[in-house]
């Protein structure tokens, strides 16, 4: 997600906002830029790519050397990661000058309306119509205040705001709905900032902004307002985190900070494309009436997440799909034609594999749909559509928020498609999309039930090898769940499909064998009790995920993982919470470095 932040005080902003940018950077982003006044005009410097290039940039100019200013970090959303979309924006009299992290859901109805008032667009971003905004409200009557409340008001989505104004020298505004801001106050100096990494060098004292209020921030003070422009009294907090702990908001590791981001992943990437109880993905051209196969592609978790979306598609829009890693896929002179979908899915959008695999059915002449977290990534410019998973820059080596999302973003696809090849009816689309709508609140809900997790990896974690048996789509859960535990913990595992233990592999179930028994898939509780009797018999000891109420299994097992209750063609996404929980307390009772696991890169740009 960006990283905004501003400063006003007597020394020169610039250099503070870079350095509070540099602190940010752990956040992910494509673009920077600072905007500041100076001698009654706002001076702006934007560079794509990484915080250098704007450094390179600001080196040659001479006019950055006012006293306030606003900087921003981009993870582009909306609009290609280009100096032109870059932040800060500006507004067409060049009074305002904005930076902005969230997203303006209604951007596009604004946008059309500013535009028949005669405003000027220059850039693809959905940032650009606050500061649009901004100039169209202040100019009723001058008044600053107003003109941010009349703004925010017309806003839906999120945003955190950062705001200077050549009518207000020296003065910096920021305000929030739903992203998250901090004002820092300093010794005749005050800040604001995304969140505390990007202050705590300057100051610990800070203030938190609540959603709905807005500060106005000069070097001597801070006054901060509700949404109806009353003032606020606000208590000035003391942080004591040091600038590492910060950047893990708090959370020991990247990976359990984004375990814990999965709610508000899942909110980002399911709401924006439900849109009057309708699935909509914006700019998608697909004529799903030619398509005879769907070939969904990937490598490590994202062809895992591509197993669960495997029996979700085919449940729903009874077309054959095909899940195909992508290393194989490209060397096997693959079938596919005109007549083929091919579901590209990548956490990095950088995957060689992936890559390869996408160009070898091209060339065939399947149409290329692409699931990706990184905008304007390789696999997003390859491919002819691009459903984007909203979750974030994800840090941790191992994926977590990264695949869930991936999962909702099938989901989504699967109920899209069932209803455009009128394989659905009225009423179960919408019962089913109301449980995708849910599935932000059930995963929240695995998280809250997730206590015992500790305690179990404390009793686990000397096991030499762990088994993960499953049935239908638990068994695709079993090989995420599974790679999990390897990449972080770096115990063996193996998932296996439950009943296919007693055609061989159950020769290795003994006593020594920890045995995850994934039993939420209900019609098949029955065969999954039985294959858990069976690995009982030989000596194995039995972890179950079961949702919760599921009583028999309870008998059955040496302890049981419940999850909250989800329709089963979603669950997958609220059974692997457990899961990446379990794996990530084993590895860290092994001391094991969990957010850069060896061996391991983040995004596999090799063959
Ligand atoms: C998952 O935890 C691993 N880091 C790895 O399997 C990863 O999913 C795989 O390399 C694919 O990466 P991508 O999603 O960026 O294409």
């Amino acid at each position: 997600m960006c990283g905004i932040i501003g400063f006003t005080g007597e020394r020169s902003a610039v250099p503070i906002l870079l350095d509070g940018l540099k602190r940010l950077e752990y956040r992910g982003y494509d673009s920077a830029g600072v905007a500041v006044f100076n001698d009654g005009k706002i001076c702006m410097s934007k560079a794509a790519g990484q915080l250098s290039n704007l450094r390179e940039k600001i080196r040659d100019s001479a006019n950055l050397t006012g006293n306030s200013g606003i900087g921003h970090t981009r993870w582009a959303t909306h609009g290609a990661p280009t100096e032109t979309n870059a932040h800060p924006h500006i507004s067409n009299n060049g009074k305002f000058s904005i930076v902005h992290n969230g997203i303006i859901e209604n951007y596009e109805s604004l946008r059309e309306e500013l535009k028949e008032k005669g405003f000027d667009f220059y850039s693809q971003t959905d940032t650009e119509v606050i500061v649009h905004l901004l100039e169209y409200y202040y100019g009723f009557n001058g008044d600053f205040k107003a003109a941010i409340m009349k703004t925010a008001s017309r806003l839906a989505g999120s945003y955190a705001l950062g705001i200077i104004c050549t009518d207000a020298p020296g003065k910096i505004f920021a305000i929030r709905e739903s992203s998250p801001l901090i004002i820092g106050v300093g010794a005749g100096e005050n800040y604001f900032a995304s969140d505390v990494t990007a202050l705590v060098e300057n100051t610990r004292n800070v203030i938190y902004l609540e959603d709905g209020e807005f500060a106005e921030l000069t070097p001597c003070g801070v006054t901060v307002y509700d949404c109806i422009g009353r003032k606020v009294d606000k208590t000035v907090t003391r942080v004591a985190w040091d600038v590492e702990a910060a950047e893990k908001g708090g959370y020991e590791h990247f990976m359990l900070k984004e375990i814990m981001e999965q709610p508000r992943a899942l909110k980002s990437t399911i709401e924006p494309r439900v849109k009057q109880g309708r699935v909509e993905f914006e700019g998608l051209e697909l004529d799903l009436s030619r398509v005879r196969k769907i070939i969904i592609t990937a490598c490590g978790s994202a062809y895992y997440a591509g197993c669960v979306g495997r029996y979700v598609i085919e449940e729903l829009c009874r077309l054959p799909v095909e899940v195909e890693l992508a290393s194989e896929l490209r060397y096997r002179n693959p079938i596919a034609d005109e007549h083929t979908l091919l579901i590209a899915i990548s956490q990095s959008g950088e995957t060689a594999d992936t890559i390869g695999a996408i160009k070898e059915c091209r060339s065939r002449g399947a149409s290329v749909l692409a699931i990706v977290n990184v905008v304007g990534s390789t696999i997003a410019k390859l491919a002819d559509n691009v459903i984007y998973t909203w979750a974030g820059p994800e840090i941790a080596v191992a994926t977590t928020k990264g695949y869930t999302t991936q999962l909702a973003v099938l989901d989504l696809f699967a109920l899209y498609a069932a209803d455009e090849l009128g394989r659905i009816g009225a009423e179960r689309y919408r019962q089913l999309l109301g449980q995708i709508m849910k599935l932000p609140m059930l995963v929240q809900r695995a998280l809250d039930f997730s206590s015992n997790i500790p305690a179990l990896a404390g009793r686990y974690h000397k096991n030499r090898t762990v088994f993960f048996i499953g049935r239908n789509i638990d068994c695709a859960v079993g090989l995420e769940g599974s790679l999990k535990l390897k990449e972080i913990s770096y115990l063996h595992s193996e998932a296996y499909p439950a009943g296919e233990l007693k055609h061989g592999t159950i020769a290795l179930i003994d006593p020594d064998r920890l045995v995850v028994a994934l039993a939420c898939h209900e019609a098949l509780l029955d065969k999954m009790t039985g294959n858990i009797q069976e690995v009982k018999a030989r000596g194995a000891t039995v972890l179950a995920v079961a949702q919760e109420g599921t009583k028999k299994i309870v008998a059955e097992a040496d302890d049981v993982i419940f999850v909250p209750r989800a329709e089963p063609l979603f669950i997958a996404a609220v059974e692997i919470v457990p899961l990446q929980l379990f794996a990530y307390y084993i590895a860290r009772n092994n001391g094991c470095d969990i957010d850069k696991p060896k061996n391991l890169a983040k995004s596999v740009t090799v063959e």
